[in-house]
């Protein structure tokens, strides 16, 4: 085994796929977590997500493919879970006894010095006031905050979250968000999953998005923005003409009716300048003349819904099946 130095980056997933049957969950994902990374892990429900988080904690096994935790195979050593802790779905907990008490039990299986972290952690998630209450009352929030500190007993460097900020109120999710802020700050690589743009947005440098398994898109979401490029919006009085002028224009292109207006690139300003004057001279007064970034809303929606394809390509095999099954009934 080659020797592992502290350098070594934290999560490297290469080829990685898992089959339940015919249905491939996590096809080929190949993923770099580095040192210092939030790295966002987004997709819709069903995306494989959940899957490729229990195969990076070792949970699961691969169908082919591999995971490096610090270098380390999670499947291989139990060394290569030292300094991670994360969990999938919800952290399960007993409700009857208290927030520390379960802490306690947690502690007492990692050993070591995870109890002595006990009362640090739940200050940390913001838990110690309510240390002392029956996790069965425990709201949503405050279990998921409640299974971190679980994972800090483990004082981990890289810490794997599986949706933690789902069924949150904006309070808990902000709350949420600034005790990832917070231990990202302190050192910690964290990995998260999410369905939330919105959530990954705010929080992570990196992301990887993932459709029906596949990683689609995986960077930072800034060169995601640039790549989608910028055009412009124009609305005017006469559309038809004003559609006709634009399209003649030189320096313009892409140009497209939608129904929010005439959409348009432009290779430069002075070409929408020269626009808006020949708008004018042509009689077709602006209305609204400015210039559109495409959302990361519209950029995560594109790159997620292919899903609907792969559903299309399912039916022939339902077919086939169906055929199968009457020719064999003949
Ligand atoms: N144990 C399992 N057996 C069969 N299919 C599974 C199992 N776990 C997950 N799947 C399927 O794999 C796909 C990905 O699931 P999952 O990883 O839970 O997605 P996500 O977490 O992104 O919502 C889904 O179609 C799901 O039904
Ligand atoms: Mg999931």
């Amino acid at each position: 085994m080659p020797r592992v130095t502290p350098q070594a980056v934290p999560i490297e997933v290469r080829d990685l796929v898992k089959r339940y049957g015919d249905l491939v969950a996590v096809d080929h994902v190949d993923l770099t977590v580095e040192a210092g990374d939030v790295f966002g892990y987004l997709g819709p429900n069903g995306a494989g997500k959940t899957t490729s988080l229990r195969m990076m904690l070792g949970l699961i096994r691969p169908s082919e493919g591999e995971v490096r935790l610090f270098g380390r195979d999670p499947q291989l050593s139990v060394k290569a879970l030292e300094g991670v802790a994360g969990f999938v779905e919800a952290p399960s907990f007993y409700p009857y006894l208290s927030g520390r008490e379960n802490l306690r039990l947690f502690a007492a299986l990692d050993g070591g010095e995870a109890a002595e972290r006990i009362e640090e952690s739940l200050g940390i998630v913001g838990l110690a006031d309510r240390a002392k209450d029956r996790v069965g009352g425990y709201s949503h929030g405050m279990r998921q905050r409640l299974g971190i500190a679980a994972a800090l007993l483990r004082k981990p460097r890289l810490l794997m979250l599986d949706e933690p900020a789902t069924g949150l109120d904006p309070g808990g999710m902000r709350d949420m968000r600034d005790l990832i802020r917070e231990l990202s700050a302190g050192g910690m690589t964290v990995l998260l999953s999410s369905h939330l743009l919105a959530e990954v947005e705010e929080l992570c440098n990196r992301v990887a998005i993932v459709r029906s398994g596949r990683i689609a898109y995986q960077g930072s979401l800034a060169d995601l923005r640039a790549q989608a490029g910028e055009g412009y919006l124009l609305r005017t009085g006469d559309e038809d003409r004003a559609r006709a002028v634009t399209a003649a224009q030189p320096g313009l292109d892409e140009v497209e009716a939608t129904a929010e207006g005439i959409r348009f690139g432009a290779r430069d300003e002075s070409s929408v300048g020269a626009l808006s004057q020949a708008l004018v001279e042509a009689g077709a007064p602006i209305l609204e003349l400015s210039r559109r970034h495409a959302t990361l809303e519209d950029l995560f929606f594109s790159l997620t819904e292919g899903d609907k394809v792969v559903e299309a390509r399912r039916e022939p095999r339902a077919d086939a099946a169906a055929e199968r099954a009457t020719a064999e009934a003949r």
